[in-house]
This record gives structure tokens, sequence and C-alpha cells, in this order.
């Protein structure tokens, strides 16, 4: 930030918490973020160790020196694409908070149609079996842990350093005892005859040809083997369809996150095993297609 009204500036006037939102809001209008004043809010939240709202209570109060020191160096950063999520190693998902960090991505809101979807049919179980394949910061997992007091989870990664954080998360929110960790390539760490009331997946679906024009928040700093999944996007939904029903207890459900360009995919891919009774396409709340639904029988 060497903009000469920026927080690091000697300029008469005082660098109150209204004053050095406002300028940040600006700076990052122009830098990298989608969300300035949400970003500049976060971060200056963080900086001085406080709950956002408490920046509103606070809004005439000069900032110390020690705090426009971490406030620059995190505006800078966010300025250079990195996630506010990273900078502050933490994100809310289904009203819960998780911790980040740049072994995992960062939870999407679209995510949180998948769980609904889901908690919608699971909670008519006791005790649910339920299997989170692709499981990152363990958001799904912990979400549906969190909200099915009776149901137990199994939670696989590919990922070492995700299962560390995903494990994190569990504990943070309690469901420690309740949510297994496996490390492997999708059902490879399962027993061969384990068998799931729901198995669940926000897998890699990004095409090869795609990723060099994500966003750079996305394309920079996100790890790649959370993203990209082959030429059509593909390589792993296409083994969770097709393995999927050999881990399913009779009338048991698969939910996959898809991109809305793979529904037609998804659809045929499922038709051609052979093995699933209902297949269905979820929309989101904008009318998106956001999912794959499909139902082995009874
Ligand atoms: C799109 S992220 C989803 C993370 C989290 N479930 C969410 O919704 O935010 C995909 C995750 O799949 C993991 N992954 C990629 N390939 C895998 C594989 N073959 N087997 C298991 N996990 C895999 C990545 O490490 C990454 O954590």
């Amino acid at each position: 930030m060497g903009d000469p009204a920026g927080p690091e500036s000697s300029s008469a006037a005082p660098w109150t918490v209204r004053r050095i939102l406002e300028w940040t809001t600006a700076h990052l209008a122009t830098h990298a973020s989608e969300t300035p004043r949400l970003d500049a809010e976060i971060l200056l939240a963080h900086a001085r160790g406080c709950q956002r709202i408490e920046l509103y209570t606070h809004f005439g109060e000069i900032v110390s020196e020690d705090q426009r020191a971490i406030m620059r160096d995190l505006v800078r950063r966010r300025a250079a694409a990195e996630p506010v999520a990273y900078l502050v190693g933490h994100r809310e998902f289904f009203s819960l908070d998780f911790r980040m960090t740049p072994a995992v991505l960062v939870p999407r809101p679209d995510t949180e149609t998948l769980i609904i979807e889901l908690l919608e049919l699971a909670k008519r179980h006791e005790a649910p079996r339920i299997l989170d394949v692709c499981t990152g910061s363990g958001c799904i997992a912990v979400a549906i842990a969190v909200n099915l007091s009776g149901a137990s989870l199994t939670a696989v990664d590919i990922s070492g350093e995700a299962l560390a954080v995903a494990r994190e998360n569990a504990q943070a929110h309690g469901v420690q005892d309740r949510v297994r960790f496996l490390k492997g390539d999708l059902f490879a760490p399962l027993e061969a005859s384990e068998r799931f009331d729901f198995i669940i997946s926000n897998p890699p679906y990004v095409r090869d040809d795609e990723i060099a024009n994500l966003p750079p928040d996305v394309r920079l700093h996100e790890p790649l083997l959370a993203l990209r999944a082959g030429p059509e996007g593909l390589n792993v939904i296409r083994r969770l369809i097709a393995e999927a029903p050999g881990h399913l207890q009779p009338g048991g459900h698969l939910f996959v996150e898809i991109s809305p360009q793979q529904a037609q995919d998804v659809e045929r891919l499922c038709a051609a095993t052979g093995a699933y009774e209902a297949v269905r396409i979820v929309r989101d709340l904008a009318g998106k297609d956001c999912a794959l639904h499909a139902a082995i029988a009874g």
C-alpha cells in the first residue's frame, strides 16, 4: 500500500475505525476484491481482535499504531488476492465457525444446499451412517454431525494436511467422537464391506482448461488438488458415481456437488451404472443446477 492516503500515512486526520474502513474499502474495490466493505470489516476486526459489530460501536476511536501495522499487512496481502479466510484463519459456514488454512478449500455457500438436502432425508433415521468423501476442512461432515446428534460420520480426504484441519474443526465443535477421519483415495481407505445410509461429496470438478480463468484468489491460493478434475472436470465425479453403490445400504442416497454444466453428464453416468433407482438434479435458491442426488433401490 504505497498510497500516501493509506493507513501508514502521517497525514493530520486521525486514523479512526471509520476512516480506515473507508480507505480500505476504496482500496480493495480496485484491488482483487468483489466484497471490499465486508473484507475491510473482517480484516480490521481481526487486526483489532474484536467482533465485526464492535467496529460500529467504536467508529470514532483512533486505531493504535500496532493495530494499523497489522492492518497494513493484511490489506497488502488481500490486495494481492489472498483469500480473507486464509488471512484471518477462519470462515463461517452453515452458521458455524471453521478454521481455515491454505491446505483446504474455502467453503462456498452452494455447498450448504447439499447439506440441507441431505439433512431433510437423514433426520428420518435414528442413527444414520454418513460418509463425506473429499472432506477438505471437514465443513460438511462437521455441519452434519452438529445438526444430527444421532449420526455417525466418516470423512475421507487424500490430503493429510486437509485432514489435520478437519480434525481441528470436529474438535472445536465437540463432534470428534462421532466423526472418523480416514486418509486416502475416495473409497480406498474403507473396508470393502462397509455400507452407509448416505454418501455426500463436494469433489474437485473444475475442467483443466478452466483453471487459468479462475479468479486470482482461487487460482493462486486455493489448493489445486481441491479444484482440478481432468478435461471434463469429471475425473473424480465419474469414480464417485461408479463406486458409491458398492458402499450404500439398500435405499441409500448419494449427494454430489457439481457445476451447472455437468448436469446432463452426471445423469448419463448414473444411468450407465444401472445401479440407481432414482436420479435428480438439485437446484440452488437461484434456480441453478448445483448437485446430483441419486438413490439406490431399497
Ligand atoms: C472441492 S474440495 C471440498 C472440500 C470441502 N468438502 C468443502 O466442501 O469445502 C475437494 C477436496 O477433495 C480432496 N480430494 C481430491 N482428490 C481426492 C481423492 N481422489 N480422494 C479423496 N479426496 C480427494 C482434496 O484434497 C480437497 O480437500
